[in-house]
């Protein structure tokens, strides 16, 4: 593997950024995408939750379910960059169209109360949805690359175990009794009575109005379900493929690099293409040999310094404030290596391990997102 993202920016056509909440995947994808369009890829950003100020600068200030371009001044370069923020109910809602047996239960799943509030509820659907839309934008579109951020989950992992996650909700014994309940005395006996005898008392609190809207709901959501199940293994099985590749995003936290640590092996055991890490925020490591007097010399050369004509003791307290603080960045550096170090030797000592450093400000901006570019795929 290569030592940056530059190689993999050219090869792959689909990127899906992944790690902990606030480690900076939509801002990775960002900065990815828009590079992968200045080298002519025609690219699109697949994005979760973009900081408005972010989708401001891209020239996208509405930016919604619906792909937009980003300005091609802004690009800069032979490509395109297109953009859209996933709408969960949206996302939801093409699948329900797609696998609805015709448009009449489409309409009827969509009037549902119980639909709306589910689609935006169960576990593990956004993922679901993002990962659902990845692999319709694989089969109908013409991109020549698709980066996709994540959702801001608190593990990393949820987002590959989004499908299993929701199956098991829809499946599970609960609904499953509401389910059954509905077929009353057919042939479900038992379950059939209580059910209808459950039914009647719940009514007296809820309204049975709910209750029917709910049952309906499960009865004809079921025939929905064999197409999300479906839409989950294909997208499974083109999460492997060659042509994609995991991002993992880590913050030099041993939290964060643990969590990386645990996705990177679960990839591996889903023979899932490992792309490469990029550790945000890092300390630089800059060890210094200066001793008080070599640093209390220098400063008092400087111009600047020199014009003020301060007593050598005073620029001598400066030097050892200096390198107290130093010493301390220093400290915060050296554990982000043996952070680093940690991702070292589970992914090997060729694995692409990209460092970006901690910035003055958020990245928010055009500029911003070219500098972070600089660190994951530099030009060479
Ligand atoms: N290297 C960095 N230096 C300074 N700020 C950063 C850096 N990377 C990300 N940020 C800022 O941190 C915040 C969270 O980043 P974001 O990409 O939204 O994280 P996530 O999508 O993982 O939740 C944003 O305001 C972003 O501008
Ligand atoms: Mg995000």
């Amino acid at each position: 593997m290569s030592a940056d993202l530059s190689d993999i920016l050219a090869a792959k056509r689909i990127l899906v950024c992944v790690g902990p909440g606030g480690v900076g995947k939509t801002t990775t994808a960002a900065a990815l995408s828009l590079e992968a369009a200045r080298r002519g890829r025609k690219t699109l950003v697949l994005t979760i939750d973009p900081a408005k100020r972010l989708a401001n600068s891209l020239g996208l200030d509405e930016l919604g379910h619906d792909i937009q371009q980003v300005p091609a001044e802004l690009i800069n370069g032979e490509g395109e960059l297109h953009a859209m923020m996933l709408d969960q109910k949206k996302a939801f809602d093409e699948i329900v169209s797609r696998y609805a047996s015709d448009p009449e239960a489409v309409k009827r799943i969509m009037a549902n109360p119980v639909y709306s509030q589910i689609s935006g509820s169960l576990a593990g659907s956004l993922e679901y949805a993002a990962m659902a839309k990845v692999d319709e934008l694989d089969r109908e579109s013409d991109y020549d690359l698709i980066v996709v951020d994540t959702p801001p989950t608190a593990h990393a992992l949820d987002f590959l175990d989004a499908p299993q996650k929701l199956t098991n909700a829809i499946d599970s014994p609960a609904i499953e009794w509401f389910r059954n309940m509905r077929q009353g005395g057919r042939g479900r006996g038992v379950i059939g009575r209580t059910g209808a005898y459950v039914l009647k008392r719940l009514s007296k609190f809820t309204g049975s109005k709910f209750l029917d809207d709910l049952s309906i709901f499960f009865t004809e959501f079921n025939d929905i379900l064999g197409g999300f199940k479906q839409r989950a293994e294909e997208t499974f099985d083109l999460l492997r493929q060659d042509k994609v590749g995991f991002v993992l995003v880590a913050s030099p936290e041993a939290m964060a690099v643990r969590e990386s640590l645990f996705f990177f092996q679960r990839l591996s055991k889903a023979s899932m293409p490992f792309a490469g890490f990029v550790v945000n925020r890092v300390h630089a490591n800059r060890p210094s040999a200066l001793s008080t007097d070599q640093l209390a010399a220098a400063i008092k050369d400087l111009p600047k310094v020199a014009e003020l004509e301060y007593q050598p003791t005073s620029v001598r307290i400066a030097a050892e404030d200096m390198l107290a603080s130093h010493a301390e960045l220093q400290i915060l550096a050296e554990a982000d290596e043996q952070q680093i170090k940690r991702l070292r030797d589970a992914a090997g000592a060729d694995a692409t391990v990209v460092r970006v450093p901690f910035f003055r400000e958020d990245i928010h901006s055009i500029a911003g997102l070219g500098r972070l570019s600089e660190y994951l795929a530099p030009r060479r």
